[in-house]
Formats: C-alpha cells, sequence, structure tokens
C-alpha cells in the first residue's frame, strides 16, 4: 500500500522524461517541501548544517528547471513558525544561509528574469535580514518569467489567522459585511494573492504530512512523495512528478474529464 504513495526510481523508462512532458499541461503552481537536508548530511556522517548547504544546490537546480520549461510559480518551503524549536546554532545557520543565498543568487535572478518573493512572518527575523529580504523583492519586483516564493518563518494556521483577524476588523470599522465573506475574500487576504492555488505539491524525503504549509492553498492540489532526501533530489526526479502529475485525473469534485 504504502509502496504506491512514493514514486519509483527503479522503473526503466524508454523515453527520457523531458520528451514524456506535455508543455500544454503543465502545473501553473508547485509547491515544494524541501525535507530531509538532516537526514541527507546524518546518513553520511556529515553535521546537519551540511545538509542544508547542500540542499541550496537543489533549490538553484530546480530554479532553474521552472525556468527552463516555464512553470509559472514555485513557492518552496524554507523554514516553518515551527523550526524555531531547532538548536540555536542550527537555526543561525538558516538564518545566514538565507542571507549568503540571496547575495550570491540575486543578480542571477535579475537575468533570469526571476521575480523574487518572500512569504511569513518575515519582518519578525533576526537583524538585517527583513531589510534583504525586502530589497530582493524590489528589485525583481518587474520581472516577469517565474514568479519564485520563498516561505520563511511561514505557518499555514498562522496566514489563516492572520487572514481571519483581518476580515473580521474590517467587518467591525463596517467597511465589509459577513455576507460578503467568500473564497476570494480569504484569498486576497493570503500571503499568496493573486496567485492561482497550489496545482502539485511535492514533499521529499519520505514523510508524507503538510507540516502546516500552504494549507488553504493546497485544498486541490496533486501530491506527489518521494524518499530521496532535498540535496539528493534531481530536476529528471522534478520532471517525474510532473509527468505524473500530468497522468492523474483532477476532477475537483465532478465527474472524470478523462
Ligand atoms: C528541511 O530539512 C529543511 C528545513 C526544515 C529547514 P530538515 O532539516 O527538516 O531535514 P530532516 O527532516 O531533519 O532530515
Ligand atoms: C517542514 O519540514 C518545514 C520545511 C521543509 C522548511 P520539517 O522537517 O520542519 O517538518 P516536520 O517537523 O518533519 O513535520
Ligand atoms: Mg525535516
Amino acid at each position: 500500500m504504502l509502496k504506491k504513495i512514493f514514486s519509483s526510481k527503479k522503473e526503466k523508462r524508454d523515453i527520457s522524461i523531458d520528451k514524456q512532458l506535455d508543455l500544454n499541461k503543465l502545473p501553473q503552481h508547485v509547491g515544494i517541501i524541501m525535507d530531509g537536508n538532516g537526514r541527507w548530511a546524518t546518513g553520511k556522517g556529515l553535521i546537519r548544517t551540511s545538509g542544508h548547504k547542500a540542499g541550496v544546490k537543489t533549490l538553484k537546480k530546480i530554479l532553474k528547471t521552472c525556468i527552463k520549461y516555464n512553470i509559472p510559480i514555485l513557492t518552496v518551503y524554507a523554514f516553518s513558525t515551527e523550526n524555531w524549536k531547532r538548536p540555536m546554532t542550527e537555526v543561525n545557520f538558516l538564518m545566514n544561509l538565507f542571507s549568503s543565498f540571496l547575495a550570491e543568487q540575486i543578480d542571477e535572478m535579475c537575468e533570469d528574469n526571476v521575480r523574487i518573493h518572500f512569504i511569513g512572518r518575515v519582518d519578525e527575523l533576526p537583524g538585517n535580514l527583513p531589510n534583504e529580504l525586502h530589497a530582493a523583492e524590489e528589485r525583481t519586483k518587474n520581472n516577469t518569467g517565474v514568479r519564485f516564493n520563498v516561505a520563511v518563518n511561514y505557518g499555514g494556521r498562522d496566514e489563516i489567522v492572520t487572514a481571519v483577524k483581518n476580515i473580521a476588523s474590517e467587518v467591525q470599522s463596517g467597511d465589509l459585511s459577513i455576507d460578503k465573506i467568500d473564497d476570494k475574500v480569504i484569498d486576497d487576504n493570503l500571503y499568496t494573492k493573486d496567485l492561482p492555488p497550489v496545482d502539485l505539491m511535492i514533499r521529499t524525503s519520505g514523510d508524507i504530512r503538510l507540516s502546516n504549509f500552504l494549507l488553504w492553498q493546497a485544498a486541490y492540489a496533486e501530491f506527489w512523495f518521494t524518499k530521496t532526501n532535498w540535496p539528493d533530489f534531481s530536476s529528471e526526479e522534478f520532471l517525474q512528478a510532473i509527468v505524473d502529475f500530468q497522468k492523474r485525473d483532477r476532477r475537483f469534485g465532478g465527474l472524470s474529464s478523462k
């Protein structure tokens, strides 16, 4: 039973994976829970933080793949509101990694026409990081290529609680009547406002859960899990996830479209 949940890398394929891709049926919005950095590192006898460093390389590759195939929106989970529970040394390492990732990548992202956006409680991040993240958003805001959302200090429940508070205060001030509250009003109060919902949600490293990521936006997402740890995740596996997604029958509560 469990076997079916995970993709099989061993399956023999005659045609290379990019040839199997239907460029007219690409997911518009892909979410990725980049998990397994720590396990990758400890499995190699290394310290956990070297797994995070290796994970950055994978992220660069996957972003390039989205650029190459014109996948419009990529949203990745980099740090959750729950990740503060980790040892301070690991948390500090991650914060520095976000900062150095941006410093190293921002020019290339501009060349690649990528628009970066951060979602989560960004302003509560330590030191100068909030300014650095906002500066990167500002620098890329007119780019028209891949929309690259990075969730940092993000929690799906927290996002919904914040939306509820905003909507409640609009009701209280008389700017909004209760019967006008619908899906769209809630969408408009999320970090992802103006973006379509997640079509494909990928999680690496074998755990089969959302861990508080994009709870509202993934309501009708197709889920795709792999046992591969994030640092070992490849562009081929990413394309495999998309090919598998293209074979799914998305009924949205209706009847089969096939
Ligand atoms: C994901 O890898 C990265 C972050 C949560 C920042 P983990 O650090 O969770 O790796 P595992 O799950 O412990 O292997
Ligand atoms: C989810 O991974 C968060 C990120 C990938 C950033 P976790 O490793 O924090 O999730 P749990 O604790 O296994 O649910
Ligand atoms: Mg993890």
